[in-house]
């Protein structure tokens, strides 16, 4: 066996330490560029994300906008369905009643005063003209009429909302008073619109006062009021009926929404889009002891 012969010397020496150098230089390099595409992953990654948040949030903006209009876009096919449907049913019965008005008319004219049947026919006479009267104005409503304003008194249209529902309010005993501000001033309205806006919730005040136990008085406050600080003008509709729970408060504006066995859910609906026409405000308050819904118009907007 021969011994492993191994020279030592200084040249030998020096290449190894040099080897050793570059190895080290070498992994010192791969060390370093590892750790910098590490740091640049890390970074992009972290951009990646702040990216992908931002991205999400505007997702979450996008889909709350699309339900929003969604609903809108049910809302505004079901109304116009049911204004289309609603418009052909107006048409028919006012037909008859215009035969209707006019024979009346006719026999008031041709009968003498001391007739039996002569008080009954002027009673025929006046109904068949506040029927006429409610149907045109449902049907101007229906049809879109185009709002067509003009300098009015709005005490005078809630009087004059409350005359024409005077056989409501007596029918359904309810007492009712009106305190209206005379300082008022005329505003810029639709006094068509108006009054139905004020009808619509008189005669939702008459059909919750049903509600109430016999005995229990129905009373049913009118008020309006003049806001000179913000030049507002305020009617409010004050009702001592069941009142109304929150969770179907939420709900009063919303088209045929309605919690009447026999009920459309209307009625509310357009009374807001008619006073946002107008540029106002429509308010519920609702408690055990009552409900008050309060209509807010601006002085001077046109
Ligand atoms: N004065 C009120 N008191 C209690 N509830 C009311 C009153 N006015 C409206 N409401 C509620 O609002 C709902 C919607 O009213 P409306 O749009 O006029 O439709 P409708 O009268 O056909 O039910 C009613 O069904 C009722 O639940
Ligand atoms: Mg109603």
């Amino acid at each position: 066996m021969n011994p492993i012969h191994f020279e030592f010397n200084s040249s030998n020496t020096n290449e190894a330490v040099l080897f050793l150098l570059l190895v080290f230089v070498l992994v010192v390099i791969i060390a370093s560029l590892w750790v910098h595409a590490l740091y640049q992953a890390r970074r992009k990654a972290k951009e990646l994300e702040e990216e992908l948040q931002r991205k999400n949030k505007e997702l979450q903006k996008v889909i709350v906008e699309l339900k929003t209009t969604q609903v809108r876009l049910i809302e505004s096919g079901k109304m116009s369905a049911a204004a289309a449907l609603s418009a052909g049913i107006l048409h028919q019965i006012s037909q008859p009643i215009t035969a209707i008005h006019g024979f009346v008319r006719f026999m008031k004219q041709e009968m003498p005063k001391e007739n039996l049947f002569y008080r009954p026919v002027c009673l025929m006479d006046e109904q068949s003209v506040y029927l006429k009267e409610m149907l045109d104005n449902l049907m101007t409503i229906i049809r879109h009429r185009k709002i067509q304003k003009t300098s009015i008194g709005v005490n005078a249209v809630v009087e004059r909302s409350l005359n024409l529902l005077t056989d409501e309010l007596r029918i359904r005993r309810v007492n009712w008073e009106t305190d209206l501000d005379h300082s008022v001033p005329e505003i810029f309205a639709d006094p068509v619109h108006l009054q139905q806006i004020f009808m619509n919730i008189v005669v939702n005040a008459c059909e919750a006062l049903a509600a109430l136990p016999r005995g229990q008085e129905r009373q049913l406050h009118v008020f309006s009021k003049f806001d000179s600080m913000n030049r507002k003008v305020e009617i409010a509709f004050k009702d001592n009926g069941p009142g109304i729970p929150e969770e179907v408060k939420k709900h009063v504006f919303e088209p045929f929404f309605s919690t009447k066995s026999s009920g459309t859910g209307i009625g509310l609906a357009l009374c807001h889009d008619l006073v946002a026409e107008h540029g106002g405000t429509i308010n519920v308050d609702s408690g055990p002891g009552g409900t008050t819904f309060t209509v807010i118009l601006s002085v001077g907007a046109s």
